[in-house]
This record gives C-alpha cells, sequence and structure tokens, in this order.
C-alpha cells in the first residue's frame, strides 16, 4: 500500500486502476441534463480521454460513455483515489513550497465527506459549486502542486491544470478560472453543454477557488443581517428581546437563521414544509423547538412573548400559513423574510399551501403546469398576507433567493408606484450594502494550518484583542460593527461552528483585516502557531460583481458592469496573493455574476506582511472606491477616512448635483 505523499507524487497512475463500486452512503449529485448531441457526446468522450494513455482508451471509453449516459457528465469514478480525503496538517503534504501544500490542504477540505456536498462528484456546496469537473484534474493538479517549486505558478481552467508555467517568488502559485466565457455564451444551458463536454463548470464562490469553511460563515453573515434588521426598526438602547423574527427555510443555507436569531437574541419562527429538513435541524441543535400545528404554534410564540424568551421555533408546515394566521391573531411581527428557495420555482424550490408535501413531489414530476399555477397563486397570498403585517409596521427584506422577483412575474402586489422597483429592499439594498460592505466590513477568514483546535484559540484571541484596540478610536458610523464583531470572535468557539479545517470567519474592515493578519504573521514568526491561510468569502465588499446582490446597493447604472471584480483579481494577484481565482456564477446563477478571490500563506516572515499588507488593503479598499464613485455616502465617508491615513492612496471622488437642476431638464 502506497503512502498519501507517494499516491500524490504518482499524479494519474501507472497502471490503470479497478473500476470502483459507487459508495452506497454516499449524496449522489443530482443526475445533469442529457443537453449534448450524438456528435457533441463523442468530442466528450475525445475530451475525456485526453488525460489518459492510448491503450486504456477502448475501455474507458466505453465506461465515460455510460457515465455521460447514466448522469450527464463523465465524473471519471475510477480515478478516485484510495486515501482519506481531508484537511491534513500542512506539514503532511509532499511539496517543495509550503504555498502549494496550503493549497493542497485547502483543496482537501472542500473535497472532505464531511464537509462537502457531493464529494465523490467534487462538488462542495450548491448542488453544482465544482472544485474540478473529474478526478483527472484532481490527480494532476495534486502532482503538480507537489512538485512546483516557488518560481513557478499553475494555470487552471475550470478544473483543469493547464500546466506550471515559469513566473517568480512574487506571484501567485496558482491562478484559477471558473465558468469563464464569452458574454453571449453565458446563458444556462450553455455552461450544462460546456459542462458535459468538459471544458468548463461552475465553482459556486469558495467551491471553486478552495475557500469553504462549511457552516459557520453562512450563520455569521445570517447573524449579522438579522442583529442590523432589528436596528433597522429599534430605538436607541431597544434590544430585540421578545421581538419577532418570521421567515422559511431550514435548508443548506436557510437552516442558520435560527441559530443567527438566537445570537441575536430575538424569537425566530421559522416555517420549513419538508419535516425531514426540519427535523435534521433540530437534531444538530439548530433550532430549538419543533412543532408541527398551527394552533400550538402561536401558543407557543404567545408563551415565548410574556416570558421574554430567546427561542428558535421551527414551524412544519408552508410559511404562508404562518403570514396568515398571525395577522388574523394579532401577532405583530417585527422582521419578517423568506429563504425558501425561489431561484428555482419549478423544481421543488418553493412549495404551494394546501397541498401535502408528497401531493406538491407528485405534482412537479407529473403535473408540472398544475404545480406552476399553484405556486404562483401561494406567492400572491404570500406577498398579499406579508403586505397586512407590513402595513402594521413590520419591516420585512428580501433575502437574495428571488421572493419578489417570483413574486412579481406571478403577479403578486410587491410592486413600489413607480411600477419598476419593489415594495421592499434586499438584505444587501438595506442592510449589508451600506452597513458593512460600503465601510469595507465582509467575511474575512482564516483556517490554521497546523491542523490544532489550539492554534485556532489563540488566533481568535490575538483578533478579539486587535479588534478592541481599533474599537477604541474607531468613529461613531462603524462602532457597532466593531462591537458586534468582538462579541462574534469571543462566543466564536462556544458556537462550535468547526467542520473539516480549523477555520474561523470574522467581519472585518481593511484595517482589521490588516492588524489582525500582522499580529498572526507575528505569532507566526515567535513560534506561538503554525502557519495560517488568509481568505474571504466571494460575497464581499469588492470581489464580486452582482447587480441582484453584492452590487444591489449601486445606483448610478453600473451595477451591470464586472470591472470592479475584474481590477479585484488582477490586483490582488500582483500584490501578494498566493493563489487568485475569478468565477461566472456563484449564489445567483450563472451569467448573472462575476466574483472572485484570494488565499494567502502567512509564514511569519517580512515578506509575507509587505504581501499582506499590500493586498489586504487593496482586496478592501478597491470596492470601497468604487462604492464611493457610485455616490454611496457610507463609502464616501470611508475611502476619505483612508485617504487621510494613506497618503499614497488618491482615489477619483464624485461631486454630488443637486436634484432640482435636473428636475426639469427633460420634460
Ligand atoms: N443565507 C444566505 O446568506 C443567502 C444569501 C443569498 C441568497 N440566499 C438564498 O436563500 C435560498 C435558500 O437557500 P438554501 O441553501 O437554504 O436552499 P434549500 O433549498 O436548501 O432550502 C430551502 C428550504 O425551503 C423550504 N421551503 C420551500 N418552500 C417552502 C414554503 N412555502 N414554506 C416553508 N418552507 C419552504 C424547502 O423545503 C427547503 O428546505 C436560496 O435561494 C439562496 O440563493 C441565501
Amino acid at each position: 500500500m502506497m503512502t498519501f505523499q507517494e499516491q500524490v507524487l504518482l499524479g494519474i497512475p501507472a497502471n490503470l486502476p479497478a473500476k470502483k463500486e459507487y459508495p452506497t452512503d454516499a449524496n449522489r449529485a443530482p443526475k445533469r441534463k442529457d443537453i449534448l448531441s450524438n456528435e457533441e457526446k463523442q468530442l466528450a468522450i475525445r475530451n475525456a480521454l485526453r488525460y489518459f494513455p492510448k491503450e486504456w482508451h477502448r475501455e474507458l471509453a466505453i465506461e465515460f460513455a455510460e457515465e455521460l449516459n447514466e448522469y450527464g457528465r463523465i465524473y471519471m469514478y475510477r480515478f478516485k483515489p484510495d486515501y482519506a480525503i481531508y484537511a491534513r496538517p500542512i506539514s503532511e503534504y509532499p511539496a517543495n513550497t509550503s504555498q502549494a501544500a496550503a493549497i493542497m490542504l485547502m483543496i482537501q477540505n472542500n473535497l472532505d465527506p464531511a464537509v462537502a456536498q457531493h464529494p465523490e462528484e467534487l462538488i462542495t456546496y450548491g448542488g453544482n459549486g465544482a472544485v474540478f469537473q473529474n478526478w483527472a484534474q484532481y490527480l494532476l493538479v495534486m502532482q503538480y502542486l507537489a512538485t512546483m517549486t516557488n518560481e513557478q505558478t499553475l494555470h487552471m481552467y475550470s478544473g483543469h491544470p493547464m500546466g506550471l508555467f515559469p513566473s517568480s517568488k512574487n506571484a501567485p502559485r496558482v491562478i484559477v478560472t471558473n465558468g469563464m466565457v464569452i458574454p453571449n455564451y453565458s446563458k444556462p444551458d450553455d455552461w450544462e453543454k460546456f459542462n458535459a463536454l468538459g471544458v468548463s463548470q461552475y465553482g459556486q464562490m469558495t467551491a471553486g477557488s478552495f475557500m469553504y469553511i462549511g457552516p459557520q460563515g453562512i450563520v455569521h453573515g445570517t447573524t449579522i443581517t438579522v442583529m442590523n434588521a432589528f436596528r433597522k426598526i429599534l430605538s436607541k438602547g431597544e434590544n430585540s428581546n421578545a421581538k419577532i423574527f418570521l421567515t422559511a427555510g431550514l435548508g443548506g443555507m436557510s437552516g442558520a437563521q435560527p441559530k443567527a436569531g438566537n445570537i441575536a437574541g430575538c424569537i425566530t419562527v421559522c416555517a420549513e414544509v419538508n419535516p425531514k429538513a426540519a427535523t435534521k435541524r433540530y437534531e444538530q441543535g439548530w433550532v430549538d423547538v419543533l412543532i408541527d400545528n398551527i394552533d400550538d404554534l402561536v401558543k407557543r410564540v404567545k408563551q415565548a412573548k410574556e416570558s421574554d424568551e430567546v427561542v428558535s421555533i421551527a414551524y412544519i408546515g408552508n410559511v404562508v400559513e404562518v403570514w396568515e394566521r398571525f395577522d388574523t391573531e394579532d401577532i405583530f411581527i417585527h422582521v419578517g423574510s423568506d429563504q425558501t428557495s425561489l431561484h428555482i420555482p419549478w423544481t421543488g424550490g418553493y412549495y404551494p399551501v394546501d397541498i401535502s408535501y408528497e401531493e406538491s413531489n407528485r405534482l412537479i414530476r407529473e403535473e408540472p403546469e398544475v404545480f406552476k399555477e399553484k405556486v404562483q397563486e401561494t406567492l400572491r397570498r404570500h406577498a398579499t398576507a406579508v403586505n397586512k403585517h407590513t402595513a402594521k409596521g413590520t419591516y420585512f427584506f428580501d433575502y437574495g433567493n428571488a421572493f419578489l422577483l417570483e413574486a412579481s412575474r406571478a403577479g403578486a402586489d410587491v410592486m413600489a408606484p413607480n411600477n419598476i422597483d419593489f415594495k421592499y429592499s434586499s438584505y444587501v439594498q438595506d442592510i449589508l450594502g451600506p452597513m458593512c460592505f460600503d465601510y469595507g466590513f465582509g467575511p474575512f477568514r482564516w483556517v490554521c494550518t497546523s491542523g490544532k483546535p489550539e492554534d485556532l484559540d489563540i488566533t481568535d484571541g490575538i483578533a478579539a484583542k486587535v479588534l478592541q484596540e481599533i474599537m477604541e478610536n474607531s468613529p461613531e458610523e462603524i462602532k457597532l460593527q466593531m462591537q458586534d464583531n468582538i462579541t462574534w470572535i469571543k462566543d466564536a468557539k462556544k458556537n462550535k461552528m468547526v467542520v473539516g479545517s480549523q477555520a474561523r470567519i470574522l467581519y472585518a474592515d481593511a484595517e482589521g483585516r490588516v492588524k489582525i493578519a500582522e499580529a498572526f504573521n507575528n505569532a507566526i514568526a515567535a513560534g506561538k502557531i503554525g502557519p495560517v491561510v488568509l481568505g474571504r468569502d466571494h460575497h464581499d465588499v469588492s470581489g464580486t460583481d452582482s447587480p441582484y446582490r453584492e452590487t444591489s446597493n449601486i445606483y448610478d447604472g453600473s451595477k451591470f458592469t464586472a470591472d470592479m471584480a475584474i481590477h479585484n483579481v488582477i490586483g490582488d494577484s500582483f500584490r501578494g496573493a498566493t493563489w487568485v481565482s475569478i468565477h461566472n456564477g456563484g449564489g445567483v446563477g450563472w451569467g448573472e455574476v462575476i466574483n472572485g478571490g484570494f488565499g494567502m500563506l502567512l509564514d511569519g516572515t517580512k515578506e509575507a506582511e509587505a504581501r499582506l499588507r499590500s493586498m489586504l488593503f487593496y482586496d478592501v479598499n478597491n470596492g470601497i472606491a468604487r462604492r464611493s464613485w457610485a455616490r454611496n455616502d457610507e463609502a464616501i465617508f470611508a475611502i476619505k477616512r483612508e485617504m487621510e491615513r494613506t497618503p499614497n492612496l488618491k482615489v477619483t471622488l464624485p461631486n454630488l448635483v443637486e436634484d432640482d437642476l435636473l428636475k426639469d431638464l427633460f420634460n
């Protein structure tokens, strides 16, 4: 039996490995669309076989054709290695450079069965967020990383390693692109086709960039959102005790809502039609109470209000029932939202009211047109019930799940008087944009490559201390954000969110990110902790152009441009990132967003210190500059403040125009 290191160095094995049985306990990726013509299928097989010697072609051609017919893709299951895949400590990888070893660690984490959604198909999350298209790409990339020097760069095209090219010590070790296509060929079916041909992939955000850290990231982001949603409606000094947050969905991302509600200190009512999803979250301890009867729900909520309880309640049933019943019962909802999967409304993302879960699933398969009508009818009822509550003072926001978009398409009453905008704003327009991104706060994260929980504890302590020091001199505008982040990091361990690598997420602005990273680098130099990988979610200040999400609070007409994301990845790459990535798709769908990220290894050296200062500064301030040019007040404040501190920074500032001057120009 070869060791892990020997197998990695081997790349594609010299002898054809035996065909494998598919593991019975694996969560298999859904069968993809059968979209290729017979001629194109031949091309897909020809493409797949170019990874292997001719002698194997006859046998593999038949097997790959079977995979293509059966699953719509060629995953090359036979080549999945036999060793366990998980984030081993950095010292366990065969490597000439610790930067490459760090990247291997992050790849291993993204494919760890405890972390990844469909590990056999190399999918980390979101149903289609791929790290690689097939196992041959995985084997080659690991081999390239194991053999490369720190004067080479590995260029990866949608999972495929094009190869190692000579570069320099200061260049990134890996450049990743995922799903980059000519804009005219960026419709969902184009992706289906290119992916089936084996020439492109959907990297989501942190899947294809090796930066996924499990549910922790989503819990923190949701907590920030829920806390700030309450702040929008509470008067100074008031807290969210005994106040109600009503929402729906206990799935992949939505399942974080009750946990976030508990951290924010409110009463969360979260409806979920799928009893299995609700029970899973209950058993995981992510929601406190399970109730499947609406009368009991009303009683329990009233009781929680009377006793000032912080509690999260899952209602197993349709969320529309709750919105309607709370109206007739006159239960005041302070904050309302929805996280059903309305980005896929016709295939089970959103369930119609008054029809059982089983019957709905039958309709999806057997009578899709009837199902669609029922969904649209429900959306109209849903919006009407929400409107009744907002008329009484409820604050409702769209959670980036296309609720308002689909409700409007169903003819529901959700349009603003101008008939262009929606009545309600999205979470980025109202909350994350102005309160976080415009000031530079975003989901910074780090991974302790020693794999030791003690290292993570030390980094938590360092980060808390740094933030505390910064907060003492913070301007009023960002004091609350600083306080939230200090509270989060102090409780981070208690929330027990680590799955896979020893990782932590923390919303921080440019100053916070740079100072925390410097302090980590010093601790590494002093031998207190092992090397640390820095990174972030792409759902951030600068890395992502996405008109209905990250850049939905850009109002100068530029939200459909993607210059910011492209500048970011280029700018990060020559300022010291260890690896960079740029993706088409991610979160809101193929063709709808361009998003990028980075990874950076801190090894305690002076060079690492110079890199982190230069790159983290740009990685945040690029987006603030763009948000400021779009006339966002908070970003204008933040970039002016940064220019005062950093004389070398000269950003073009907008001149504001009086409304009166424009009013009569074109009448
Ligand atoms: N959490 C975030 O930060 C965030 C950010 C942006 C967008 N989103 C969006 O939120 C949505 C949810 O994501 P997810 O990963 O949780 O999806 P998911 O499909 O795993 O979960 C959605 C859940 O909603 C339930 N559901 C559907 N219709 C319902 C109804 N009428 N009443 C009650 N429950 C119902 C489903 O059974 C499912 O379990 C997606 O559209 C996603 O893009 C989330």
